[in-house]
């Protein structure tokens, strides 16, 4: 089946908030309800995207972008399309625009107790730089992720 990588928008930020809240809040107050995705569908400096597989979300990923560094808000992919390259689709597609744009560094956390998702960034060339305690509502830990795009990994 066909997937493609395309700019959400704001139709689609009911199905992006469900999304978050079933993949990645689970378990910690919501944070990331529709009207806030909405706000960075709408932000210059922010980039809400989708992969749609036959008219439906299948993935999405939000980065906000400054002039130094650019941050992985939130990255997911529903769990019957996993391994067959979405996830790496989707955050390639954001460090493309982040190094046309001349940002090399990006950052993200993640939740300690997330095996896979910290897997799936150290596949991608990202370093574990920090643990911050509590950081989710004082319920879980959170690893910090940073990768130098200048910089070529070769994992
Ligand atoms: C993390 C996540 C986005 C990965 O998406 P995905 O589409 O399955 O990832 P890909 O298929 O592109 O994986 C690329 C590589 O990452 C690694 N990887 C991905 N998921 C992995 C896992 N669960 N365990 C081990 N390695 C993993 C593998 O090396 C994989 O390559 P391979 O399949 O050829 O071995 C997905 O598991 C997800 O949505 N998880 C829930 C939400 C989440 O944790 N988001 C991240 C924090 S915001």
């Amino acid at each position: 089946m066909d997937v493609v990588v395309r700019l959400a928008t704001a139709a689609d930020a009911q199905h992006i908030a469900d999304m978050s809240g079933r993949l990645i809040e689970y378990g910690l107050p919501r944070s990331w309800l529709a009207p806030r995705i909405v706000r960075h569908v709408h932000r210059r400096d922010d980039l809400v995207i989708k992969a749609v597989s036959a008219n439906t979300i299948i993935g999405f990923a939000i980065m906000s972008f400054a002039d130094e560094a650019a941050h992985l808000n939130l990255l997911a992919v529903e769990p019957r399309w996993r391994r067959r390259a979405v996830g790496r689709r989707l955050l390639t597609w954001l460090e493309e625009t982040a190094a046309c744009a001349g940002t090399f560094f990006v950052s993200l956390e993640v939740r300690a107790e997330n095996h896979g998702a910290r897997r799936f960034y150290r596949a991608l060339g990202y370093d574990e730089t920090e643990l911050i305690t509590g950081y989710y509502n004082g319920v879980e830990d959170a690893i910090v992720f940073a990768r130098d795009l200048s910089v070529c990994h070769t994992r």
